[in-house]
């Protein structure tokens, strides 16, 4: 039976981390500030936004949160983004998406600072994972990276399937297994073969946003097997995208849904706020 990778402790510590942190530079009178926009009545990104301003307060970060109507004009959203990028009090800005259709994403993406882009989004945050140099690093993906270092999981040399080509995750995923000496293939919707690649892999890192899709006949013996998704059951319950009680007794070592992947999220978007670019 696999080890159930707790992402509530991983979260904690890193947690108290950011807290002692921020403890330390205020005897130097430095506050934290995180600037959080949400656009419109999206429910889920109301209570992602509403626990993102709650560990800001837990860990001392000033967070300011801009709520603007769903009718808000992109050129507004604009001009919010310009003027919190020439405020010298704000460190991070952070856009919940998805934005309403009118706005286009990527255009709002590129217009946050890259110094203040503490979610790892923009396309100089993104090149700069890819060729080494510092940046912010996607939250999801570096958060993974804790899980596995944080539980002694060994990475170098390991075979790492990523299924999941997205540019939050897959892909910034993709760049950090590869910088800690992993072989890593990443696999999509359209891969030809996916059981056969999905079974070869030592580390099975699955992001699909397919309710409970992966199932044992996909997962090698002992692989380490991490769960990104979040779905809702029509039974209002969460589960990921891993079939956890079939895939959990032929695994290492697992993550739950609720309370593997998601808490470290949020634990590195509060690390990306009280440490900066590294
Ligand atoms: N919507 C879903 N996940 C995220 C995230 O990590 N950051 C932002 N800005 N929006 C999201």
């Amino acid at each position: 039976m696999a080890e159930i990778l707790d992402g509530k402790k991983v979260a904690d510590a890193i947690v108290e981390e950011c807290k002692s942190e921020v403890g330390r530079l205020s005897l130097c009178g430095i506050t934290k500030t995180l600037a959080v926009i949400l656009v419109g009545n999206d429910p889920a990104s109301a209570i992602y936004v509403n626990n993102k301003k709650k560990k800001c307060e837990y860990i001392g970060i000033y967070s300011k949160t801009y709520e603007l109507p769903e009718h808000t004009t992109q050129e507004e959203l604009l001009a919010l983004i310009h003027r919190l990028n020439e405020d010298l009090h704000v460190d991070g800005i952070l856009v919940q998406l998805p934005l309403p259709a009118h706005i286009d994403e990527n255009t709002i993406i590129m217009a946050i600072d890259p110094a203040k882009d503490v979610d790892g989004f923009h396309p100089a945050s993104v090149g700069a994972l890819s060729i080494g140099l510092p940046g912010y690093v996607s939250c999801t993906p570096a958060g993974i990276i804790q899980i596995l270092k944080r539980n002694q999981i060994e990475i170098a040399g390991k075979h790492c399937v990523i299924i999941g080509r997205s540019n939050i995750v897959g892909k910034p995923m993709a760049m950090l297994m590869l910088k800690e000496n992993a072989t890593v293939t990443v696999a999509h919707s359209r891969t030809s073969n996916l059981k056969a690649i999905a079974k070869s892999a030592d580390i099975l890192i699955v992001a699909i946003g397919k309710p409970e899709f992966i199932n044992r006949s996909y997962v090698k013996e002992g692989a380490v097997v991490i769960d990104v998704g979040v779905n809702r059951k029509a039974d209002k319950t969460l589960c990921g995208d891993v079939l956890f009680a079939d895939v959990a007794p032929v695994a290492s070592a697992i993550t739950p849904v609720p309370g593997g992947v998601g808490p470290v999220t949020i634990a590195m978007l509060m690390h990306n706020c009280v440490f900066g670019l590294e």
